[in-house]
């Protein structure tokens, strides 16, 4: 399996920065990848996500086979072209998705059967047809193999068998993907939230020689105490040379509360999704723009993002913007919220290197508080 050059520059307690090295640009990390569903990152211009500050995004298996279809992105040159991303790029491998928002699906040994959730039309998911599209379709620079995520709770029983199915893909798309120049493959742990099964699920996974190690199966309803408490569980199993990289996650407090448990990769919807909601993440928390107490507040959404959207609009003016229904609404809260989390990360690497993440995490723990639940 070749493997991205993972240089770690700098330490403290258990949080690292570094640089993971790809074919298409370097990664500097703790990374936070803005999530591109659907070939887009939603509201956002290309140059928008590459300005703000993000190295990498992540494209969706399950959504780009169902449309326009891999084949066809193939065709059309790989997502890279198609979309007007040059950089480096991670796919998710589907299953989460399929789990998520697919009708009907019919889980066996070999893969998955769902229906779609667009026109109900009915697909196959296997470990070696999700490694087709995404390395060799899609063209990710980072794929994730086939996994299954258990519903949260779930009995140890149920994610035991879980996890040896995912084990067994992991197997099974480390062997679809073969010898690749200039591509790499990551395993997924999962074992819900059981101290024995994850342990067993990250033992396997480590030993199956992957790229790089996700922490899967988070970010499900758990709560924050709960997520942090999994990661602890896990992180003594991973070898330190390897990125680690926890799906789905998370809100500010969560970033930062995995960095400092030695967690490199993040990626979510959260800037976007809340961006077309109304939301806007600052320094000082977040806040509703939608909420009247802004119908004249003349401040900007926060000075202190390095980002047009964040420091050229009035909070009333999004305010409005958002009461009249205008497309302009979450196009400016998108970005300000990816520029603000590429800011938090871009600040999380400088104190890491500074020798002061322990005090920046301590001012943000106590004010992002009411944010932990
Ligand atoms: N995204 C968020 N959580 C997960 C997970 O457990 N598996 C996969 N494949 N993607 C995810």
């Amino acid at each position: 399996m070749a493997t991205f050059p993972f240089e770690i520059k700098a330490r403290e307690g258990a949080a690292r920065t570094g640089v993971l090295k790809t074919a298409r640009g370097d990664i500097r990390t703790p990374a936070f990848m803005p999530v591109g569903t659907a070939g887009t990152v939603k509201a956002l211009y290309m140059d928008q996500v590459k300005q703000a500050g993000a190295d990498i995004i992540l494209g969706n298996t399950y959504h780009l086979m169902l449309r326009p279809g891999a084949e066809r992105v193939k065709r059309l040159g790989g997502l890279h072209a198609f979309s007007g991303w040059s950089g480096p790029m991670l796919t998710d491998s589907g299953g989460f998705q399929v789990w998520s928002l697919s009708q009907l699906r019919k889980m066996d040994k070999d893969g998955v059967t769902f229906r779609s959730h667009i026109d109900g039309s009915e697909h196959r998911l296997t470990p070696a047809r999700s490694i087709e599209i995404q390395a060799d379709l899609l063209g990710a620079d980072i794929s994730m193999q086939l996994d299954e995520c258990t519903d949260f709770p779930c009995s140890h029983e149920e994610a035991l068998r879980s996890l040896e199915l995912s084990l067994d893909w992991g197997g099974k798309s480390l062997g679809a993907f073969g010898q690749r120049e200039g591509q790499t493959l990551f395993g997924i742990i999962q074992g819900s939230n059981f101290e024995d099964l994850r342990e067993r699920s990250a033992k396997g996974v480590v030993s199956q020689g992957f790229g790089g190690i996700a922490l899967g199966g988070l970010a499900v309803g758990e709560g924050h105490d709960q997520m942090c408490r999994t990661i602890d569980m896990t992180v003594p199993h991973l070898p330190d040379d390897k990125p680690r990289y926890v799906m789905g996650v998370g809100k500010p407090i969560d970033l930062v509360e995995s960095v400092a448990r030695g967690i490199d990769m993040f990626d979510c919807v959260l800037p976007t999704r809340a961006g077309r909601h109304g939301q806007a993440w600052t320094w000082d928390g977040p806040i509703n723009l939608k909420n009247a107490q802004f119908a004249e507040d003349t401040s900007p959404i926060d000075a202190a993002v390095d980002c047009p959207a964040s420091q050229d609009y009035s909070r009333a003016y999004l305010h409005h913007l958002i009461k009249a229904g205008e497309y302009l609404a979450p196009m400016i809260l998108s970005w300000h919220n990816t520029a603000f989390f590429q800011a938090l990360m871009a600040e999380i690497r400088l104190a890491i290197s500074e020798n002061r993440f322990e005090a920046l995490r301590a001012h943000l723990s106590h004010r992002w508080a009411a944010t932990k639940s």
